[in-house]
């Protein structure tokens, strides 16, 4: 495993407002001498998870053979993860509830179900950061975005070491005039990366 950031994207803006926070976090990954890989799912063909259960077995996807088969070696071999979702009626976009859902493989049920599980991500020190981006100012609006990224990262044996809100940004690209917005995107790239390196 590498002291790696991969950065998944879920908006299906290309240039949006996901698309500059992640320019930034990657610029302050790369300040603290921390190399990241960024995967946009809205431009690739990922399936939603169909609960076939083959994975029970087989250890991983076997039944869809799609983008995801590259993306989950990519997972396997970065310590760090960072998720970015604009607020898509107050949770996360399609893309990326099917990527967290295609995740599901990871995990090891014990039978009879239900019945204690584990991932096969968990205790390997992986730490993860998600950020979110509304249109609204009332961070209630922002729903369960920050929640439906955070615990599944959690689940899967990642310390979730930041959360990002950003409020009140509408229009394609708008956030590139939020100064404020910018720095904690970068700020937060850096601290990662510097936590993936202790
Ligand atoms: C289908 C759809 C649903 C949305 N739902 C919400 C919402 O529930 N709350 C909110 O504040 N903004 C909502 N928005 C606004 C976006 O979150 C906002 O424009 C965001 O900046 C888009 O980020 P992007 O440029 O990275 O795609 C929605 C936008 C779309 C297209």
């Amino acid at each position: 495993m590498h002291n790696k950031i991969l950065i998944i994207g879920s908006s299906p803006r290309r240039g949006g407002n996901s698309d500059i926070i992640i320019e930034h976090f990657a610029k302050g990954a790369e300040n603290a001498g921390c190399e990241s890989e960024i995967v946009q799912l809205s431009g690739l063909n990922i399936s939603p998870c169909v609960g076939c259960e083959r994975c029970r077995k087989d250890k991983s996807c076997t039944r869809l053979n799609d983008d995801m088969t590259d993306i989950y070696e990519k997972i396997k071999h970065s310590k760090g993860l960072f998720m970015v979702s604009p607020v898509h009626n107050y949770n996360v976009t399609a893309w990326m509830k099917a990527f967290i859902d295609r995740m599901y493989c990871f995990y090891d049920f014990k039978e009879p179900r239900p019945n204690d599980w584990s991932s096969r991500l968990s205790g390997q020190n992986r730490q993860a950061v998600a950020a979110a981006v509304c249109e609204q100012l009332d961070v209630k609006d922002m729903g369960f975005t920050i929640e439906a990224m955070t615990m599944p990262l959690e689940a899967l044996g990642y310390e979730v070491k930041d959360h990002l809100r950003f409020l009140g940004v509408f229009s394609k690209g708008a956030i590139s005039e939020v100064e404020t917005a910018l720095k904690k995107s970068e700020e937060s790239g850096y601290n990662l990366a510097v936590s993936l390196k202790n």
